[in-house]
């Protein structure tokens, strides 16, 4: 397996050193408004039914990590996946692997694909927190553009879309069940 080594040192809460496959996928899979809010007071800001089912598909049969916060505001764990959580402060919980740190969750990722004969995709889902401190590793976006400017407490980061390729696109009409208009777009690094 071929490794890279990276160097991390600005970032606290993170290990010095992250020791993954480069053949790893690592994506981030969140829905962002203009103004790039992604939550308000733990929970989505918007319902979009056609997002939530994007999101059940894409993530089936795949490991998903995500802070203790976003899987507070799930309130449970994801059927046909592996959950994985990062926190600090939660004891163990049944249908959850918790682990205290992001590399740790690559790496329990990562070992839970080679078990089960997966492609190597590990799906980051959030929140805020976690967006933030993997922004540097991350070489795959899902992204959720919603249309609409709202006011929110949780942000996704500023990123260049420049130094990405989008690889596929697909627009969805607001209606009864879907509060906005939204498009996804997937990007790879170029
Ligand atoms: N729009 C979307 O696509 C989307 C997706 C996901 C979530 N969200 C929204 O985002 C919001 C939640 O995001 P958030 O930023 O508040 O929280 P978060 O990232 O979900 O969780 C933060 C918590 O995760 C743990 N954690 C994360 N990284 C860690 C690390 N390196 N080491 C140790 N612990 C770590 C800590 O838990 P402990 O405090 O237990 O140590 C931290 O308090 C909610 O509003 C949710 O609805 C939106």
């Amino acid at each position: 397996m071929i490794s890279c080594l990276r160097v991390m040192n600005h970032t606290h809460r993170l290990k010095p050193t992250w020791l993954f496959s480069l053949k790893t996928t690592i994506s981030h899979l969140v829905a962002l408004s203009n103004n790039r809010v992604i939550g308000v007071d733990n929970d989505l800001p918007w319902t979009l039914k056609k997002d939530l089912q994007h999101f059940s598909a894409y993530t089936q049969n795949k490991p998903i990590v995500m802070g203790r916060k976003t899987y507070e505001s799930i309130g449970r764990p994801l059927p046909n996946r592996k959950n994985i959580v990062i926190s600090g402060t939660m004891g163990p919980s049944e249908g959850l692997q918790i682990v205290t740190a992001l590399n740790d969750a690559i790496l329990a990722a990562e070992s839970w694909n080679a078990e089960n004969a997966l492609e190597n995709e590990v799906v980051l889902i959030g929140g805020g927190y976690v967006f933030r401190e993997s922004m540097e590793l991350v070489n795959k976006l899902v992204l959720t553009f919603v249309d609409c400017d709202i006011e929110g407490d949780i942000f996704y980061p500023e990123v260049d879309l420049s130094l990405w390729r989008l690889t596929e696109e697909s627009s969805f009409e607001q209606d009864s069940e879907n509060q906005y208009n939204f498009k996804v777009g997937t990007y790879l690094k170029n």
